[in-house]
This record gives C-alpha cells, structure tokens and sequence, in this order.
C-alpha cells in the first residue's frame, strides 16, 4: 500500500466547542472516505498562549515547535479559521508568521472558514487565498465557508455544506492519487 498523505489541518479558533473544528473534522472525513490519510489537527485554543508569548521561533516551547514541524511536513495543510473583524484572528497570523518563509512553497492548502453570517464568505479569498499566496503555497481552488446555520449541536448538518465539503474533498483528491504522477523530463 501506498504512503498514506499526510493532513495538517489547522483550526484558528481557540473557542471550545468549536464550529471550525467541526468543519475541519467533516472535511478530513471527506478524504478519508477517497484517500489513505494520515490527519493530524492543530487547535489553536491548545497553543494560542504559549504561541502568542513568542516572537521569535527559537522562543516557541519545544511541543509548538513540533507543531510547525508537522505543518512544514504535510502534504496537505487544512488552513481553516473563524472569521474575526472581517479576517483570520491574529493568533492564526501569528503561527503562519512563525512558519518559515519558503517552508509551504508549493505545498497543497486547502482553505477553511467559518463566520458568524454569509456576508464575509469572501474571507475565503480576501484574506486567506492572499495570505497563503504569499507564502507561495498552492491553494487549492475550491474552499469551503460555513455559517452556524449549517451546523447543529456543532456538527455539520446542512445539505448544501455537505455538498460544498464533498465538492472540496473529489476536487482534491485526484490531485493526491498515485496514477496522476507524471514524471518530470530529465533536465
Ligand atoms: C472577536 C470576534 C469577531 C468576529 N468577527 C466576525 C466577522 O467579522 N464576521 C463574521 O461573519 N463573523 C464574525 N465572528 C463570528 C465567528 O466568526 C463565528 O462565530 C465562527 O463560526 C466562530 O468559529 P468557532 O466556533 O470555530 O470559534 C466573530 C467572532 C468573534 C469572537
């Protein structure tokens, strides 16, 4: 059997319960039912403090700084985060300014959100997109946004964020799959 893909999903909500972090666990659900998966999900309700208190990454406790690790090593990263004042909170930033510069160039991301109403779905591009795009990530073209209409008892329940989540996960997968490697022409 293949090597299972690695998922570092990241939730950038630090409320427990957790709307985004239902949404991160139905997406990777998703990819677990097209793909062998290896998931791993970073909350930052766990490390927000001890994250927050670092400015440089050499001050990072040696448990976050596996955490960064985990995300520089992902094949895939899950970037999902409430939206806060129209943007990603500013402890979700602070992580990615912690990250290495060049560690995500290349690396597939799948985008995330969730806010309080419809009106600030375009965080997904307004926000996120640009963010990761400067770390020269690839983005992956669909992202899935949620509002608390879609969830009950903090789990996904509307059809139409099933639908948008199943859309996200058979976009994605066939991007991962063995048969579609093509390889590169010897330079
Ligand atoms: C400080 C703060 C600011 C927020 N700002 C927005 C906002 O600008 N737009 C929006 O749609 N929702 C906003 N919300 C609502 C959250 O984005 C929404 O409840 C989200 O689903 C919370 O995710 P969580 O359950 O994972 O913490 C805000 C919530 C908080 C606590």
């Amino acid at each position: 059997m293949s090597k299972p893909l690695k998922i570092v999903a990241v939730n950038g909500s630090t409320q427990q319960p957790s709307r985004t972090l239902a949404l991160v666990e139905a997406l990777i659900a998703e990819l677990d039912a097209r793909l062998h998966v290896d998931a791993h999900v970073i909350n930052l309700a766990d490390i927000a403090r001890p994250l927050g208190g670092a400015l440089w990454r050499r001050e990072l406790p040696t448990a976050i700084e596996s955490q960064l690790q985990a995300i520089e090593s992902a094949d895939l990263v899950i970037a999902a985060s409430p939206v806060y004042r129209g943007a990603y909170p500013g402890h979700f930033k602070h992580l990615f300014d912690l990250i290495g510069q060049e560690a995500l160039a290349d690396k597939p991301v799948l985008l995330a959100a969730t806010g309080g109403s419809d009106r600030h779905a375009l965080v997904l591009e307004h926000q996120l997109r640009p963010l990761f795009g400067f770390l020269q990530a690839l983005t992956l073209p669909i992202g899935v946004y949620a509002t608390p209409l879609d969830f009950e008892n903090y789990t996904v329940q509307s059809p139409a964020l099933r639908e948008r989540i199943r859309l996200a996960a058979d976009r994605a997968a066939p991007l991962f799959a063995a048969h579609r490697r093509v390889a590169l022409k010897a330079a």
